[in-house]
This record gives structure tokens, C-alpha cells and sequence, in this order.
């Protein structure tokens, strides 16, 4: 699969989880959320880290650097708030906004990949880079899996 498709199909699923969250008023399954969403976040920006941003700064440009420099001060901030997250009580209405200030968040970022990075990766790695890249990040993804199974 494309790196850009492996991508996306993980911020779907992340932003799928927390509608959920946002849903469920039970704290036990509030905080069993919580930790699947953890749990993808950390693997999702640990592949782009390692694997996709380096391929990213292939490209060589400004545009690329800048865009790599503030990706990583994003992931920098959700792991401030993942930090703090086992802290809180599920039951507590400062869970909620917690929830709420991470998931927007995410999905700014998200978006923020999806619209300008990966159309530009697209256009100038190429289709072959790009799936030779997702193999990669799969490969990692399934090592991860293996190690917490
Ligand atoms: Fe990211
Ligand atoms: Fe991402």
C-alpha cells in the first residue's frame, strides 16, 4: 500500500475512536478507549518519525523542511497530552475537555497531512517510492503488533 494510503487509513481510524469516546458516557470503557486511541497514536507517529518524514525531506525543498519542523512539534504537544491522560479520571468532566483538546488536535494535523504533505509526496516521490515507503512502515506496524500480542 501507498505510504499516503497507510496514513490515511490510520488517521480514520483514530478519528473513528474518538466520535466513540465522545459518545460513551461509561468510564471503564471511556479509559479502554482511551488507550486504543494511545496505543495508534504512538505506532502512527512513530512510523512517520522514523520512516515517512525522513522520506519526506527527500523532496529537498523549503517547503518540505518546514512542513517535517512543524509535524514534529505537533507530535511533540498530542505526546504532552497523551502523557497526562493515565492521570485523569474518566469520570471527571476534565477528562472530556482533555479528550476534546487532543482530538482537535489530531485532527488538525491530520488534516493538515492529508491536504498539503501527502499531495505534495505524492506528486513529487512517485508511486513507487511511496509503496516502498508503506511496505516499510508495515513492516514496522506489524513488529509492534507482534511485540504487544
Ligand atoms: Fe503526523
Ligand atoms: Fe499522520
Amino acid at each position: 500500500m501507498k505510504a499516503t494510503d497507510l496514513l490515511k487509513k490510520q488517521h480514520k481510524s483514530v478519528k473513528a475512536l474518538f466520535k466513540k469516546v465522545d459518545k460513551t458516557e461509561d468510564g471503564r470503557h471511556r479509559r479502554q478507549l482511551m488507550d486504543q486511541i494511545a496505543n495508534e497514536l504512538k505506532i502512527h507517529t512513530k512510523i512517520e518519525e522514523e520512516i515517512f518524514y525522513p522520506a519526506v525531506r527527500e523532496i529537498g525543498t523549503e517547503k518540505a523542511e518546514e512542513m517535517i519542523d512543524e509535524a514534529f512539534e505537533e507530535h511533540h504537544v498530542v505526546d504532552l497530552v497523551l502523557a497526562e491522560l493515565p492521570t485523569v479520571d474518566p469520570e471527571d468532566e476534565r477528562f472530556a475537555a482533555k479528550m476534546t483538546v487532543l482530538s482537535e488536535l489530531v485532527e488538525h494535523h491530520a488534516d493538515e497531512e492529508e491536504e498539503e504533505m501527502f499531495p505534495m509526496c505524492e506528486k513529487k516521490l512517485g508511486r513507487a517510492r511511496l509503496e516502498e515507503v508503506g511496505q516499510q512502515m508495515q513492516r514496522m506496524v506489524e513488529a509492534s503488533q507482534r511485540r504487544a500480542a
